[in-house]
């Protein structure tokens, strides 16, 4: 998609539809009220018959042939004024899109200076309101009649920085769709391999950015016990997927921000083998592993001036005759030793190893991203990651960037006295307890143990990264959400200004 700012009124931007928000419940306010005067009052009197709605999403296309330079006005409703936020403004641009995508290749849209919003906050939410909510997972899909026409995002409005941050949203919310077609892709074409072909690809794309990935000898070669074991039963042979971004001149040098994913390209389980409903969900194992590779691929697209570590640890759990067993004992790559319990609690073996790697390579605050728990998906549903972390700041940190990203967020707490939950009798750690207990927290303990020195924060992305209906807002599709790609960057943008 394009997106294009102009410094047009409303009545002279030439689009297939043009889009207004409608807000209030008494009369038209703001733009859609300014908008009106030119319509001698059309969007008023169908506002009083009760035809267009200030609900939000709600969206009444109305023709105004001649009236205006374009042809079609789209009435949105956004709710209460007050309530506006910039997931409401989000919403409503992806009610437009879905709507119009049907026939038209361009909207316009009304940036509306009466909003509770800056015009650069309004444009960043509307581009990737539009472009996430255009989505349209159906790949796959010979006759598709959801794939949106459109081609063209008009802004109208002024502002300084507005074209930056409108461009720079729309770069962000591409890399953002480019993660929900890799965790939309099925098992059988997004294998490890694939993964890694694909982290190569975008590296080479960027002069400053690198991949490579270590096979089956070289993760045994490393020691990486706990890797290797959850990956053993597969035909499709693991990779860990490492991409190093190194800009120039780097507002911190010192500082290496470490990104590692949880890349189960499909999850039965293993041995402890899943219930057969929904397990094709499992194919979004990998989105912890997706959201750090395309959000590398952002970061380096955008040049923002951060060093980059990233580690996927990409592999199937599967049942088999080579599988780990329940009551095997593994030695990870910093020397513990774990007493498997549940072979279905891989994500945390796997992560074990990644971020032993990444503190090995020289990254100095991590933040990882995994489809980890079901228990944090009880506990926040489809619109909150959980935040774990060894420090305070760098967890506020993670959270105030998810916040500000569209990616929610919320802090969860950890605790020296759930360490005894993940005790083992045999070993140094078991990888699950049979408490039926802050499922999510132990893991998040668990991990903890093999996140060295520095600055670490967990998310468990359970939630928000694959959706099996669609959320009601502005993800309106299911399978993957690209969830984490908008936090990382708004993180490493974070951490590279020179404040
Ligand atoms: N990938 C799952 C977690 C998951 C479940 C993600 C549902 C998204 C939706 C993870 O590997 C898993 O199976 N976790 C177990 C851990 C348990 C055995 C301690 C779980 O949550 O049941
Ligand atoms: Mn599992
Ligand atoms: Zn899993």
């Amino acid at each position: 998609m394009r997106v294009e700012v102009k410094g047009v009124s409303p009545e002279q931007a030439e689009a297939d539809v043009l889009a207004v928000p409608f807000a209030g419940e008494n009369g038209l306010i703001g733009a859609a009220a300014t908008l009106d005067a030119s319509l001698d009052g059309l969007l008023a009197s169908l506002a009083a018959d009760g035809e267009l709605r200030h609900e939000l999403g709600h969206t009444s296309l109305v023709h105004v042939d001649g009236k205006l330079k374009s042809r079609r006005v789209a009435a949105v409703g956004i709710g209460k004024p007050e309530n506006v936020s910039t997931d409401t403004l989000r919403t409503a641009a992806a009610a437009v899109a879905r709507r119009s995508g049907e026939f038209a290749a361009s909207i316009a849209w009304v940036i509306d200076d009466s909003l509770p919003l800056s015009a650069n906050e309004q444009a960043r939410a509307l581009v990737e309101g539009t472009l996430l909510g255009a989505y349209d997972p159906a790949r796959w899909k010979h006759d598709d009649e959801n794939r949106s026409k459109l081609e063209t995002l008009v802004l109208c409005g002024e502002a300084d920085g507005l074209e930056e941050a409108a461009g720079r949203a729309l770069r962000i919310a591409e890399w953002t769709n480019r993660a929900r077609d890799l965790v939309n892709s099925p098992a059988n074409e997004a294998t490890p391999e694939q993964l890694a072909a694909r982290a190569s690809e975008i590296a080479s794309s960027s002069e400053h950015l690198t991949a490579e990935a270590l096979g089956p000898d070289e993760i045994t070669e490393q020691g990486m016990g706990a890797f290797a074991a959850v990956a053993k039963a597969s035909h499709n042979p693991p990779r860990l997927i490492v991409m190093r971004y190194e800009p120039p001149s780097p507002t911190k040098p010192e500082l290496v921000l470490g990104l590692v994913g949880k890349a189960i390209t499909f999850d039965t389980g293993g041995l402890s083998l899943k219930p057969a409903l929904h397990m094709e969900d499992m194919k979004g194992d990998m989105a912890g592993g997706a959201a750090v590779i395309e959000a590398t691929g952002a970061i380096a697209d955008l040049g923002l001036p951060i060093r980059v570590l990233t580690v996927a640890a990409a592999c199937e759990n599967m049942p088999g005759g080579h599988a780990y067993r329940p009551g095997d004992i593994l030695t990870a790559a910093n020397g513990k030793t774990i007493e498997v319990t549940n072979t279905d609690a891989e994500g945390r073996l796997v992560l074990a190893d990644a971020l032993w790697y990444a503190r090995e390579q020289g990254a100095t605050h991590i933040l990882d991203l995994a489809t980890l728990t079901g228990a944090m998906e009880v506990a926040l549903g489809d619109l909150y990651a959980g935040i774990f972390a060894n420090e305070d700041d760098w967890r506020d940190q993670v959270v105030a960037a998810g916040e500000a990203s569209g990616d929610h967020a919320w802090p969860f707490p950890m605790h020296p006295r759930y360490r005894r939950y993940v005790d083992s009798v045999f070993a140094d750690l078991k990888n699950s307890s049979d408490l039926r207990q802050a499922g999510a927290v132990l893991a998040a303990e668990f991990l903890q143990e093999f996140a060295g020195k520095g600055p670490w924060a967990h998310a468990d992305i359970a939630g928000p990264a694959f959706f099996e209906r669609s959320r009601g807002d502005y993800l309106t599709q299911r399978g993957g959400t690209g969830y984490g790609v908008r936090l990382i960057v708004e993180l490493a943008t974070r951490l590279s200004s020179s404040e």
